[in-house]
């Protein structure tokens, strides 16, 4: 059951459903924890969120039922643990190691089902799920690894990286919405699989480097009935499969293709599916076009009207956060640094690799600052831009050597 309390009320066992606060100052990136230690308690209450739902199935009640609570509960309570344990979290360094490897093999993975596919052959829909379980598990141990890898690809291997990519955007996303296990393998699996279709249009209109023609884009707009038809032919792929091939270029306000649909006409996965597929498309280099910033284009996406389901962009942008993972940004103290991993405790205050000095308009020695522990002694005042400081490899400053 769930009550609403203020966060004054809060205390060490109670299990904290959601918080109710504006999400950029949400101090936890997951919105569920059992509070088990006092630390925590405190970075809640002096984080300016005011209130906050507890589950008092799964954690300690309130001393006493604030006045207007009409359904008292008896005062024993026990304190019963969530059913899940969540896997246990990496850190950045230690996933990117993984997520490097997993990005290689689903790589090489994708490119071989899909050209099976355009061969005409059935998929290998059993490494497509065993694919899937490693994407999942190392977005579980720490989402933010792979999202970022998987973001770098060059526009030779686009259709097959961005596969991966949009599975373990998929993925976060299906997390962040609160689905269930099995849903969430399925948005995954939805997401390796979609544009499969693109492999039965010609290879001359997806390498193009310049704009497609009427004809070329009318040839592209056949990509999602035809990987329906792969899709459909192949075995075990899930319902949430097959409905995003189909409808992942829908767009809310009923003017996307092939139906046309309108709002929720268009299944939550294939809205999840617009998304996440559009922010992966943008932020790469493809044939036709260099890829923006992870920031920028979150920006330029909720600008979009019309394209997307504003709750679930809403959910989407909280996955992604506020300085995203190779972000390039100025703090209070003049430097400037590249976003390197994201802090557990709010979307403001991410780790930052600092590389230069706009006070002294040089580079200085690399330093490792951890906003989380900074207290507020230095914070991130705004993004820059690369190209405008004339700033170079900065992403190679959070992926490493490739
Ligand atoms: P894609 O490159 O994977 O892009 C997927 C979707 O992301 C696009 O679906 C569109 O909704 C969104 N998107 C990508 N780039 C932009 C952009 O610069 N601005 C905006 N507003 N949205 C963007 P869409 O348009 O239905 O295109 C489907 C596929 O058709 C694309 O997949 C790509 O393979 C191909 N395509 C589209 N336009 C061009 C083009 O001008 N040149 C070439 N070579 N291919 C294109
Ligand atoms: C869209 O909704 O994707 C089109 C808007 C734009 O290209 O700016
Ligand atoms: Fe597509």
């Amino acid at each position: 059951m769930l009550k609403r309390i203020n966060v004054e009320q809060l205390r060490v066992g109670m299990f904290i459903q959601k918080f109710c606060s504006t999400w950029d100052e949400s101090p936890f990136w997951r919105t569920s924890l059992l509070l088990d230690n006092p630390k925590d308690l405190e970075k809640i209450q002096a984080s300016g969120v005011e209130e906050v739902w507890i589950d008092i199935s799964k954690g300690l009640d309130i001393a006493k039922p604030a006045a207007d609570n009409i359904e008292a509960e008896p005062a024993v309570q026990k304190i019963v643990p969530p059913p899940v344990l969540a896997p246990r979290r990496a850190s950045f360094d230690d996933e990117m190691a993984r997520a490097k490897k997993i990005c290689a093999d689903g790589k090489t993975a994708v490119t071989t089902m899909f050209q099976e596919a355009r061969m005409g052959n059935a998929l290998n829909t059993a490494r497509a799920h065993s694919l899937v379980e490693e994407i999942s598990s190392s977005v579980m141990r720490n989402p933010d690894a792979l999202i970022s890898l998987a973001r770098l690809k060059n526009k030779d291997d686009y259709t097959y990286m961005h596969s991966v990519a949009v599975c373990a955007l998929m993925i976060a996303l299906a997390k962040k919405l609160r689905l269930d296990d099995k849903q969430t393998r399925d948005a995954g699996l939805a997401g390796l699989l979609h544009d499969v279709g693109k492999m039965m249009v010609s290879q001359s209109i997806l390498d193009k480097p310049g704009k497609l023609t009427d004809d070329e884009f009318v040839a592209v707009k056949e990509h999602p009935v035809e990987g329906h038809k792969i899709l459909s032919e192949s075995p075990d792929v899930s319902e949430a499969a097959l409905d995003v091939c189909l409808h992942h270029h829908e767009r809310f306000d009923g003017t996307g293709y092939p139906h046309r649909l309108v709002g929720e006409q268009i299944s939550l996965f294939s809205r999840m599916g617009a998304v996440c597929d559009v922010y992966d498309a943008i932020t790469s280099n493809r044939a036709y076009k260099a890829g923006w910033e992870p920031s920028e284009s979150l920006r330029r996406m909720a600008e979009w009207n019309g394209h997307f389901d504003p709750v679930v962009f809403q959910a989407f942008v909280k996955c992604i956060g506020i300085y995203p993972t190779g972000a390039l940004v100025k703090l209070k103290t003049g430097r400037i640094g590249v976003v390197v991993e994201q802090s557990e405790s709010s979307l403001l205050t991410p780790k930052v690799k600092v590389f230069f000095s706009v006070k002294s308009n040089a580079y200085i020695p690399p330093e490792l600052v951890d906003l989380a522990k900074l207290e507020g002694s230095d914070k991130i005042v705004g993004l820059e831009d690369a190209q405008k400081l004339g700033l170079k490899n900065v992403h190679g400053m959070w992926a490493g050597p490739a």
